[in-house]
């Protein structure tokens, strides 16, 4: 088995890469809704200054049959690295996903960092999974575990009406909602990205130590030019407060374009200073009616939230999500 450097740039074998990664993303899991190439090219393509990913395949013979991403925080968490490894389900078992994990280990060391942290997907009673068993193997340990729930749209009007009346009291005349597509304006990005650079500190992370992250505005509208030339839409609600003008807490829903049945809901944080007032419930109704009504072809919200976040958890029950499997998030010491 053989690993070579992916060249991003390459169609073919980016092609090749991509149906991995689908194959093995859709293993056992028919609900699964990929982007598609198209905007995953985009994705691999555009040069982040915050952040460097270099995707490794695994050779077995001329057959590229697995694919690792690496990616290398810059600007943040620079001791840290994530990581991701998917092996085509016709080819497992035979030393692909060893030697794609040796190669991002060795990449890891390389570039200084001391944590590695992988993530996946299994079954709500999965104990014993082969993926878990496989990390072990190579020496990460269970660090947190979000769990996945899925939504039915639409959710009846009668319900998302109840959530916004019953905590519109406890806001309303403080603070004033707003809804933006495709991103917030310029005079609201400042404040959001100091809002959102929150979000790796505040949602529980297991034992896995987050520092405060460093989204700026520059890079806020860069992501937006990158969703936008990837086809997607992004639907943001915002709190923002009337004496001030800042925004204190949002939420976040994805589009892929690829995958035009689904909406991925992205964060949600209120900020610490304003919360208790019933905006996190707030923000997901409004941004679920606009949803709902702009892109009645969405018929499902995708979310994961750590199994600790007992305060995001019940707003999503309380809407409707329903738990379908796990995310656990292994990490291992590079020293
Ligand atoms: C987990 C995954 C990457 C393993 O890839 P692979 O090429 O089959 O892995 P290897 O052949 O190198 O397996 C090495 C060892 O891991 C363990 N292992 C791997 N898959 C296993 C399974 N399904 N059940 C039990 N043990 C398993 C075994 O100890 C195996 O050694 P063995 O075959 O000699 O018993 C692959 O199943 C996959 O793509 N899963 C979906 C994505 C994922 O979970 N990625 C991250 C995992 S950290």
């Amino acid at each position: 088995m053989e690993t070579r450097l992916i060249d991003v740039h390459d169609d073919a074998v980016c092609a090749r890469a991509y149906d991995v990664i689908i194959a093995s993303k859709g293993h056992e899991r028919p609900w699964n809704e990929p982007p598609s190439l198209a905007e995953t090219l985009v994705e691999w393509r555009h040069v982040d200054e915050a952040e460097r990913m270099e995707m490794w395949a695994a050779h077995d013979g001329d057959e590229l049959v697995g694919v690792a991403t690496l990616w290398l925080p810059l600007s943040d968490n620079t001791t840290m690295t994530w990581t991701d490894v998917q092996v085509d389900p016709a080819h497992r078992r035979r030393g692909a996903g060893t030697a794609l994990v040796e190669r991002l280990l060795e990449r890891a060391r390389e570039e200084g960092r001391v944590t590695m942290v992988v993530d996946f997907l299994v079954p709500p009673e999965s104990d014993g999974h082969g993926y878990r068993r496989f990390a072990e193997r190579h020496g990460f340990h269970l660090s947190n575990t979000e769990i996945m729930r899925h939504l039915q749209l639409p959710v009846a009007e009668e319900l998302l009406a109840r959530h916004a009346e019953h905590a519109r009291p406890r806001w309303e005349g403080v603070y004033r909602l707003e809804t933006h597509v495709g991103g917030v304006p310029e005079h609201l990005q400042e404040s959001l990205c100091a809002v959102m650079n929150q979000l790796a500190v505040d949602a529980p992370t297991g034992d896995i130590e987050f520092e405060e992250e460093s989204l700026t505005p520059a890079r806020y509208r860069e992501y937006l030019d990158v969703a936008s030339a990837q086809g997607r839409v992004r639907l943001t609600t915002v709190a923002v407060h009337e004496d001030s003008g800042d925004v204190v807490a949002y939420t976040d829903f994805m589009l892929p374009s690829g995958a035009p049945g689904i909406a991925w809901q992205w964060g949600t944080l209120v900020h610490r200073d304003h919360r208790g007032r019933r905006l996190g419930m707030a923000l997901k109704v409004e941004n679920l009616r606009r949803l709902q009504v702009d892109h009645p072809e969405r018929q499902r919200v995708v979310t994961g939230n750590d199994d600790t976040n007992s305060w995001m958890v019940s707003i999503n029950e309380d809407l409707g999500f329903r738990i379908v499997e796990l995310c656990p998030a292994y990490q291992r010491s590079l020293a």
